[in-house]
C-alpha cells in the first residue's frame, strides 16, 4: 500500500497487528491528516456510527478498533457469545467513510507473558465497579494499550457507558497520553432506549418492556428537578423498574457526575448530578444513565 487511507465511501483498509496499524497512522500523518479513534467491540450499530461521526468531525481520518476484549468479562459472563460480526461492522464503517480498522486477535493483544494491569482506583469502584469487578481492571488495561498502539489525536466513547468515560478520561490524564478524550451523546432507538449491542439479546416482548429503563430514569430526572429529596424518587425509580419485569435491578444511583460518589439521599440535589443505572431484564443486563442539573 502506497497511499495512506483516505475518509471516502472505499472500504477501509483493515489491519491485524500494532506494527501495520502504527506503519497506516504513520502514513496518514506522513500526508498531513490526523486520526480520530473510536474503540470498539464490534457488533457495531447506529449509536457506534455517531461515534464515527464525531471522530470525522474531529479528525480528517477515522480509526475504528475491533476487539472483543477477553480481560473486561468475568467467567461467568457473556465472552463467548458476544456477537462477533466483522464482516457486516466493515461493511457498515465503509459506508461511514471509515478509512482504517484495526482488529488485532487476542494474541496481539495479550501475547504470551504479558501481565501488565492497569488499575483507576476511585471512580472504578462504585456502580460498575461493585457488580463487575473485574471489568474496569480490564477496560482500563485495553483502553491504555489501543491509546499508545494508534497514537491517535482524539479518541471518541459513548456517554452511554458513563462511568467507563470517567475511568477512560483519568486514566489517560494520569498516563499522560496525549490522545484528546471526548464523549459523544448516547444515541436512543425510537422509543427512548439506550442503543447497545447486548440489546440483540432480548425478546420482542423483553425489547417492548425494556424502555421501562429510560422511562424510570427520566422519571427520576423530572423529580430531582423539581426538588424532590435523592431517596424517595430512587425508590419510586426501583418500583418502576421492578413494576415492568426488571430483576435484579443493580443499582439505581445519583452521583456526582465526575467522581460518581453517591449524593446524600435526604435531601433534594444542590448541584448538577449524574443518574446511572444497571438493571436486568429476563437475563440481559442494561445500563442507562442520565444528566440532571437542578
Ligand atoms: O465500550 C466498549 O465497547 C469497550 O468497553 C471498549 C471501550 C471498546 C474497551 O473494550
Amino acid at each position: 500500500m502506497t497511499q495512506p487511507p483516505r475518509s471516502s465511501s472505499a472500504p477501509p483498509l483493515i489491519v491485524r497487528s500494532i506494527a501495520d496499524l502504527r506503519a497506516a497512522v504513520a502514513r496518514i500523518r506522513a500526508a498531513g491528516g490526523t486520526i480520530g479513534f473510536v474503540p470498539t467491540m464490534g457488533a457495531l450499530h447506529d449509536g457506534h456510527l455517531a461515534l464515527v461521526r464525531a471522530a470525522q468531525a474531529e479528525a480528517s481520518h477515522a480509526l475504528v478498533s475491533i476487539f472483543v476484549n477477553p480481560a473486561q468479562f468475568a467467567p461467568h459472563e457473556d465472552l463467548d457469545r458476544y456477537p462477533r460480526t466483522e464482516a457486516a461492522d466493515v461493511a457498515r464503517l465503509a459506508e461511514a467513510g471509515c478509512a482504517l480498522v484495526y482488529a488485532p486477535a487476542v494474541a496481539e493483544m495479550y501475547p504470551p507473558g504479558a501481565v501488565t494491569r492497569v488499575r483507576v482506583p476511585g471512580v472504578s469502584a462504585p456502580l460498575e465497579g461493585q457488580f463487575r469487578p473485574h471489568f474496569f481492571e480490564g477496560v482500563a488495561t485495553v483502553v491504555t494499550k489501543l491509546l499508545i498502539q494508534a497514537g491517535a489525536d482524539v479518541a471518541v466513547f459513548g456517554e452511554k457507558d458513563w462511568q467507563q468515560l470517567q475511568v477512560i478520561r483519568r486514566l489517560a490524564a494520569d498516563l499522560d497520553i496525549p490522545t484528546r478524550i471526548i464523549g459523544a451523546p448516547t444515541e436512543r432507538d425510537t422509543d427512548g432506549l439506550a442503543l447497545s449491542s447486548r440489546n440483540a439479546y432480548l425478546s420482542p416482548e423483553a425489547r417492548a418492556r425494556a424502555v421501562a429503563l429510560p422511562q424510570a430514569l427520566l422519571a427520576l430526572k423530572a423529580d430531582l428537578e423539581s426538588g424532590a429529596v435523592v431517596g424517595p424518587s430512587v425508590a419510586r425509580a426501583l418500583a418502576a423498574l421492578a413494576a415492568a419485569g426488571f430483576g435484579p435491578v443493580d443499582y439505581v444511583a445519583v452521583c456526582e457526575p465526575h467522581t460518581l460518589e453517591a449524593l446524600p439521599d435526604d435531601a433534594p440535589l444542590a448541584g448538577p448530578a449524574r443518574l446511572l443505572a444497571a438493571a436486568w431484564l429476563d437475563g440481559t443486563r442494561l445500563i442507562d444513565n442520565l444528566g440532571v442539573a437542578p
